[in-house]
């Protein structure tokens, strides 16, 4: 085919994941949507609007890898903590900003600070576990070398504050295993985004006992099966933090955000904190014995 042509294959393509995704709305992005979410700090449906065109727009003015779906998705989980819940929001990871530069938007408008850990200076040398990566959904196998994804502190200042609300933010420049180790603050919702293990496996050592108990832990690296086996790994959730695996939503393929070749998937998955998601009730309705996720009344 010449050249020509493959490039208004490529343009139609193009545009028809774009219709698909704009005809998905109404599902992938109903709970962001909803009335509630935001109500409580005063956030209708016009805001919603406008903070959903700067998070697309920063998209493409940012270069960043994860889109503003994704990011729309933890902004509506930010939306619905409850004012009076304690706690700040942190982001694991930002390589340009751009994750940060949208995630600042939402937690601004709801007078929350976004804490963004980074070494500023790329990936660390990966250890063995993290030599390479097999992401089974998409037949890949994903390497990283270190300092890859290197953003630096002046860089991504820059972004947030051209792009995002950088009022909302504080930056911790360091090795996780660094600067972790004094993190204190409450967390009401955290998203990693970090490619490797040892760097996930750090990040919820610290960052688990300090989630609030029903709080989302959101991750961007959910399709590689050395990092979402984690969430189901039981003997190291024993070991390290005393409480069962929590398991992860998306494990594998990732929430179905974007239109694919075998229907709908993404890299972001998340986890919920809330041990009595993890336990079920027998009860009586009807006159017939039945089932309900969360411990009873009486427990
Ligand atoms: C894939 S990039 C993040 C992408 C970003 N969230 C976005 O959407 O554009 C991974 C980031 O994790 C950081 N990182 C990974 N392991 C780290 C560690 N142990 N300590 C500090 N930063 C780390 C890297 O510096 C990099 O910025």
């Amino acid at each position: 085919m010449e050249r020509s042509g493959r490039n208004a294959v490529a343009t139609l393509a193009k545009l028809y994941r774009l219709a698909l995704l704009v005809l998905s709305t109404p599902v992938v992005l109903g709970e962001y949507f909803a009335r509630e979410t935001g109500a409580a700090y005063g956030v209708g449906f016009t805001k919603k609007c406008e903070l959903a065109g700067r998070m697309l727009l920063n998209n493409t003015r940012i270069p960043t890898g994860s889109s503003f779906v994704e990011h729309l998705i933890i902004a509506t989980q930010i939306l619905n903590l409850p004012p009076e819940r304690d706690g700040v929001v942190v982001e694991c990871g930002c390589y340009m900003g751009g994750s940060t530069a949208n995630l600042s938007l939402a937690a601004g408008a709801c007078d929350r600070k976004l804490v963004v850990f980074d070494s500023f200076e790329g990936m660390p040398e990966p250890t063995d576990v993290d030599r390479a990566h097999v992401l089974i959904g998409s037949k890949e196998v994903h390497t990283y070398d270190e300092g890859s994804w290197r953003g630096s502190l002046g860089t991504v200042r820059r972004n947030v504050t051209a792009y995002g609300d950088v009022s909302a933010c504080e930056f911790r420049k360091g090795y996780f295993e660094e600067t972790m180790a004094d993190f204190d603050e409450p967390v009401a919702l955290a998203f990693l985004d970090v490619g490797l293990r040892r760097s996930a496996e750090t990040c919820l050592e610290h960052l688990w006992p300090l989630l609030d108990r029903e709080g989302y832990l959101f991750t961007h690296d959910v399709k590689h099966m050395e990092i979402a086996s984690l969430f189901f790994d039981a003997e190291w959730w024993r070991e390290h933090l005393d409480c069962d695996a929590p398991g992860v939503v998306g494990a594998g393929s990732g929430v179905g955000l974007h239109p694919k070749t075998n229907g709908f998937g993404s890299l972001l998955g998340y986890t919920v904190k809330e041990p009595e998601l993890r336990s079920f009730t027998r009860v009586e309705e009807d006159g017939a014995e039945t089932y309900r996720v969360g411990a009873s009344d009486d427990d």
